[in-house]
């Protein structure tokens, strides 16, 4: 678990499955991905990150607001998969609710979990990376204070070649000294 001034990343549990299967029905919230999940995919996706927590102490934790225990999103460092370019690494990523944007909720939860990948995994970097028209999610990028890696950007191999979202942009951050 970690907590930062107004948010808990914590393990997922039963009482998300309502509002995670909700945003991940909002075409706002998918607008960047090839297609909105249906609620076996967003009920299976709980489960694979609620197993991956359990299991190594780290991955894509649910976002609560510490104020009213909302539950907004996820936040968390996932492992590449093989087939993305840019691995061996750790990714960091997030999604949120509509009506959590535009609080800063996805930056502060974001350096929580830059600060855990360092302090706590002791990762010499984590990478991010979102298709070039998702001008919100790099800007989180921009706010954390990682670095654009032009040189690293990338076509996406699970998209098909000439898909308006199969180009991706890179930002790295490094490890503090
Ligand atoms: C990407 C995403 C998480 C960004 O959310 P966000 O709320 O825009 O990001 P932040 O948490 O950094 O919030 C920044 C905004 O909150 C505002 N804000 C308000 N109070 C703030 C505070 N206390 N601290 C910081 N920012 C604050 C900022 O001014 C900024 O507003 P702006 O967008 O009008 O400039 C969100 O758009 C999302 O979930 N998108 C869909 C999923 C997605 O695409 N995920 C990434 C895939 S790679």
């Amino acid at each position: 678990m970690i907590a930062t001034d107004r948010l808990v990343l914590r393990n997922w549990q039963a009482s998300d499955l309502e509002p995670w299967a909700a945003l991940n029905a909002d075409h706002e919230v998918m607008a960047h991905f090839p297609a909105l999940l249906g609620a076996d995919e967003a009920a299976a996706m709980l489960a694979a990150n609620q197993a991956r927590i359990t299991d190594n102490g780290w991955g894509l934790w649910a976002v609560e607001r510490r104020d009213d225990g909302a539950f907004l999103g996820f936040t968390g460092l996932m492992p590449l998969r093989e087939s993305n370019p840019l691995a061996p690494g750790v990714e960091i990523g997030w999604r949120f609710a509509r009506h959590a944007w535009g609080a800063g909720y996805a930056s502060e939860a974001a350096r929580g979990a830059l600060a855990f990948g360092f302090e706590r995994l002791a990762l010499p970097e984590i990478v991010a990376f979102t298709a070039t028209g998702n001008l919100r999610s790099q800007a989180v990028m921009d706010r954390i204070g990682m670095a654009r890696r032009e040189d690293l950007d990338f076509d996406h191999p699970a998209l098909p070649r000439g898909h308006v979202l199969e180009r991706h942009v890179v930002w790295v951050a490094r490890a503090p000294h």
